[in-house]
């Protein structure tokens, strides 16, 4: 595995490195729709739908992590429209998650399926050993979002590639820190940094990276042509929130590592889903494809009614939609309707000071016993 704090490294000074006497540190906002165009239109900034200097900060910096060509979008819907677009054939085979973000399949559904394309949907735990021949695209999200089963990536891409299929992943659960997906083979890998990836819950935004490039070049051209665009005060927000991915990353991982054992062990509490627990499903295919098991943990209580206790009275706890935050979050995912027992609760854990952290929730799990 690549060292991702060699990629953090190079990401942190990149662009001090190119800069002239004067020049700020930081990317300026550049707020432009026109740019001086005199004579032929094939400057790099011909009008602000095609391209922006703010987005071309962001995306080099992100570029470097991923280690690839990167296109960015504002929000990570966004950018999963302009993957699947990408790849689309007529006629097209998906393999679809059953059990990743529901809106990806929401999508398919109601625009895709109706102009002959034919999605399978399978568990994530079942990608491993599925037969992946005969699709032209097969989307994974590992760890899935909210049930965190991980499937193996390497593998399934050396199978889709033997039969000329292209592999995209949802890598917004792991971000290219934790999981770097382009190195096991994925050819996009696509991201809402809405998330962890920003991580200040201030933004929407998102990417995606390839090392094909022509297949980059046809998603820059969706986002052209539908005018998926990001604002340019979005991609300053996202560039900033970057820069301290690694330290954000390593305080709500070492948390969650906690607090996913006190869960565990705790008797106010069901079965636990954390990636870096031994015994979970998803621990063996996690250790060899993960730097670390992540931030969330999905906790199950003894009724709907108890975790929303839980969730309520917790101090340490906001209660809200999304992840990847500064402050620990959490929420039921069956009040959406996914397909998750009703008092499954998926935390996103933050950048508190652990033992506040763990004592705080301590509290509360035992208030519940
Ligand atoms: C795995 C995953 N992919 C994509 C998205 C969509 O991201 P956004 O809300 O930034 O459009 C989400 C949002 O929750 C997500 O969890």
């Amino acid at each position: 595995m690549p060292d991702p704090s060699a990629r953090m490294m190079e990401m942190l000074h990149a662009r001090a490195a190119k800069l002239g006497r004067g020049e700020s540190l930081t990317p300026p906002v550049v707020n432009a729709a026109k740019y001086a165009l005199p004579g032929d239109p094939d400057h790099a900034f011909p009008y602000g739908r095609f391209d922006n200097p703010t987005w071309a900060s962001v995306e080099a910096a992100i570029g470097v992590l991923e280690d690839a060509e990167t296109v960015c979008f504002p929000s990570g819907m966004a950018a999963v429209t302009a993957a699947i677009m990408a790849c689309l054939k007529p006629r097209a085979r998906i393999l679809l998650p059953s059990d990743g973000y529901y809106t990806v399949r929401v999508l398919l559904d109601e625009f895709l399926r109706q102009h002959d394309i034919d999605v399978t949907e399978l568990p994530t735990g079942q990608m491993s050993d599925h037969d992946v021949s005969g699709y032209d695209l097969v989307w994974l999200e590992t760890p899935s979002n909210p049930g965190l089963d991980v499937c193996d990536i390497a593998a399934i891409a050396a199978r889709t590639h033997e039969s000329g299929g292209l592999v995209c992943v949802d890598n917004t659960t792991a971000t290219p820190l934790l999981q770097p997906v382009l190195d096991l083979g994925a050819d996009l890998a696509v991201s809402s940094d809405t998330k962890a990836l920003c991580g200040h819950s201030d933004v929407l935004f998102g990417h995606v990276a390839g090392r094909d490039s022509a297949l980059m070049e046809r998603v820059r051209q969706w986002r052209k042509l539908s005018g998926a665009t990001p604002g340019p005060s979005e991609a300053y927000l996202a560039y900033r929130g970057l820069m301290t991915l690694d330290v954000r990353l390593e305080r709500m991982c070492a948390n969650a590592e906690a607090l996913a054992n006190l869960f565990y062990s705790h008797p106010a509490t069901g079965s636990v889903r954390y990636p870096g627990l031994a015994d979970d499903p998803s621990y063996p295919t996690a250790t060899r494809q993960m730097a670390r098991p992540g931030f969330i943990i999905g906790i199950q209580f003894t009724d709907a009614a108890t975790a929303e206790r839980f969730i309520e009275d917790c101090p340490a706890v906001f209660h809200a939609t999304s992840f990847g935050g500064i402050q620990t979050s959490g929420e039921r995912r069956a009040r959406w309707g996914d397909d998750v027992p009703d008092s499954y609760v998926r935390l996103s854990v933050g950048c508190e000071p652990a033992d506040a952290l763990l004592g705080a929730i301590r509290q509360t799990l035992d208030s519940l016993t």
